[in-house]
C-alpha cells in the first residue's frame, strides 16, 4: 500500500507516520527530514533547501521531485510506503502520478488555531521522533534513542505563519485532487490525542490490508 499523508504544518503527519511504520511496516519518507539531513550534512541540496525552508516557502519542484523519484527506487519501499510532506502542490502531485502508483491519500484535518502552539512547542530528535513540551515533563532526551532533543529552526512564530500561508495557497488544493481520484480518506478527528487519531487511521488501513 502506497500512501500520501496530507495535512497542514503541525497536523501530525510525522507523529502518525512513525506509529504507522511500526504497525504496518510501511517505509516513512519525509521530504522535510531529507532536506534537514542534507542541511546538516552541508550538501549542495541542503544549501539550496535552507533558504526556502527558513523563508517558509517550498523548495523548488525539480529538486524535490528528483529526490522522491530516487528514493522510490530504493529496496525498502517495495513493501509499501508513506510520503510525508510530498506532494505539496499540483505540479508535484501530477509528477508523482507519472513515476508512482498511489493507493490512498490520508488527510489529517486539524483546526488552524491549534497549529501554532503544536509547532512552537515541538521538540525533535535526530532519529525522527517528535514530542511536545507539554508531554515531555521537562525531559530533554528522546525516549526512543536517548539523544538530546532540539527545536527545528523553522519552528518559530514568524516562519510558521509563512508555512501556513504556503500550505493554504499551494497544498490544500490537493485535497480535491485526491478526492477526484477517489483516493481520499479524511481524518476529521485530527485534534484528538495522537493515539485516537492513530486508531482511526489504523482501522481504515486494517480494512484495506487485512492487519
Ligand atoms: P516538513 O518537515 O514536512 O514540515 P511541515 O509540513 O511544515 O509539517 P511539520 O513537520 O511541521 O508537521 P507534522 O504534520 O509532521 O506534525 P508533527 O507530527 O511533527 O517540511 C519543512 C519544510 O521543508 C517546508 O516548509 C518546505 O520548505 C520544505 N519541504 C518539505 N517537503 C517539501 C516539498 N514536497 N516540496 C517543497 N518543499 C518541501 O506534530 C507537530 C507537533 O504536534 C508535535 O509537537 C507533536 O508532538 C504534536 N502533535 C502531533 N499530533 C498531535 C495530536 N493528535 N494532538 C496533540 N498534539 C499532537
Ligand atoms: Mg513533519
Amino acid at each position: 500500500m502506497n500512501i500520501v499523508l496530507l495535512g497542514a504544518p503541525g497536523a501530525g503527519k510525522g507523529t502518525q507516520a512513525s506509529m504507522l511504520e511500526e504497525r504496518f511496516g510501511l517505509a516513512h519518507i519525509s521530504t522535510g527530514d531529507i532536506f534537514r539531513a542534507n542541511i546538516k550534512g552541508g550538501t549542495p541540496i541542503g544549501k539550496v533547501a535552507k533558504s526556502y525552508i527558513d523563508a517558509g516557502k517550498l523548495v523548488p519542484d525539480e529538486v524535490t521531485c528528483d529526490i522522491v523519484k530516487g528514493r522510490l527506487c530504493e529496496e525498502d519501499v517495495k513493501g509499501g510506503y508513506m510520503l510525508d510532506g510530498f506532494p505539496r502542490n499540483l505540479f508535484q502531485a501530477q509528477e508523482l502520478d507519472k513515476f508512482a502508483h498511489i493507493d490512498l491519500c490520508i488527510n489529517i484535518d486539524v483546526d488552524i488555531n491549534l497549529l501554532m502552539d503544536r509547532i512552537c512547542g515541538r521538540r525533535v530528535c535526530s532519529c525522527g521522533e517528535s514530542y511536545h513540551v507539554t508531554t515531555l515533563n521537562g525531559a530533554t532526551t528522546c525516549k526512543k534513542c536517548g539523544s538530546p532533543l532540539y527545536q527545528r529552526d523553522d519552528d518559530n512564530p514568524e516562519t510558521v505563519g509563512k508555512r501556513l500561508d504556503t500550505y493554504f495557497k499551494e497544498t490544500q488544493p490537493l485535497v480535491d485532487y485526491y478526492k477526484k481520484q477517489g483516493k481520499l480518506f479524511t481524518v476529521k478527528s485530527g485534534k484528538q490525542p495522537p493515539s485516537e487519531v492513530f486508531a482511526v487511521i489504523a482501522a481504515e488501513l486494517g480494512k484495506r490490508v487485512g492487519k
